[in-house]
């Protein structure tokens, strides 16, 4: 990547910041999301050009009109339900179209479900492992290799610490997590000398529709406070895992030593 030459003095002339890899054209799969939604605003603060799907028109409208409202030099969207693979590669082809090229793609896509459902019909059981992990496979491989094709991109992927660890409490939505990262990490591995980033994002709880109700939901983290630390990180350009907020890595390191003959009697 081309550096900006540091100037000798502090009276050396400062040249204008190179921005031609600052990423400029995203498009956000699950837009409506509260964490997907509190990045775009930052996005759209720096005039960022944006491609918004989701699958309630009216929430996609609302969300769009805010981002234009805040600043967003373009935003284009389409309401599909991500569930359809059948419409991905024609999806995926108009938003690059749209865009006129595509810098980031920032997949936002997930539901929790029911885990006392899920453990009762295998059908909900499958939708969670669905729209969790084969829906965003598909996204992923398509987007993956448009993005080696031209030799640069960020896949920003939003997994989660739920992942980390199968839970009695919730481990249909942990384990289609634990499949999604490892999907990442192997699509890291695989694209990373292509000049393309993969980054595996594992929130901790976070404040929204997803966990609204949920016993000590006042306590999660704000999305505007996960979604600063998000943006800053796919800025970087760089792939890799980040936990977010970032005390999350020591305490799902913890959970992971935990060994399996005292974790199943933890009420977790
Ligand atoms: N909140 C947390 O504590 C937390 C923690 C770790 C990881 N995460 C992950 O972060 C991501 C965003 O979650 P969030 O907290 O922002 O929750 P959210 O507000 O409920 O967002 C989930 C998003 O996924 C969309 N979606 C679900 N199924 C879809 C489908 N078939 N087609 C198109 N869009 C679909 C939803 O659309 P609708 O608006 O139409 O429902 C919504 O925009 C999810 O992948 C979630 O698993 C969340």
């Amino acid at each position: 990547m081309a550096t900006q030459p540091i100037p000798e003095s502090a009276d050396a002339p400062l040249r204008p910041r190179d921005l031609s890899h600052t990423p400029k054209r995203y498009l956000v799969l699950g837009a409506t999301s509260g964490i997907a939604e509190a990045t775009c605003r930052l996005w759209a603060a720096e005039g960022a050009n944006l491609f918004l799907v989701g699958r309630a028109a009216d929430k996609v409208e609302a969300v769009a009109a805010d981002l234009r409202v805040r600043g967003a030099a373009y935003v284009d969207t389409a309401v599909v339900d991500l569930n359809e693979t059948q419409h991905h590669a024609d999806l995926l082809a108009h938003a690059i179209t749209s865009l006129g090229g595509l810098d980031v793609a920032y997949l936002a896509m997930g539901i929790l479900g029911e885990q006392s459902r899920a453990e009762q019909e295998p059908t909900h059981a499958e939708n969670i492992l669905h729209t969790n992990f084969t829906a965003p496979v598909s996204l992923l491989t398509t987007l993956a290799n448009f993005m080696v094709k031209q030799g640069h991109g960020t896949l920003a992927v939003l997994s989660s610490v739920a992942g980390d660890r199968g839970r009695k409490s919730n481990y249909v939505y942990g384990s289609s997590k634990a499949g999604l990262t490892a999907f990442t990490d192997g699509l890291r591995n695989r694209v990373d000398r292509e000049g393309v980033a993969v980054l595996t994002i594992k929130p901790g709880p976070v404040k929204t529709s997803m966990t609204a109700g949920m016993k000590g939901s006042e306590k999660f983290a704000a999305p505007a406070k996960v979604a600063k630390i998000i943006a800053d990180r796919i800025g970087k350009g760089t792939g890799g895992i980040l936990y977010v907020p970032g005390l999350w890595w020591p305490i799902m390191t913890v959970i992971k030593a935990i060994p399996d003959s005292v974790f199943k009697k933890l009420n977790l």
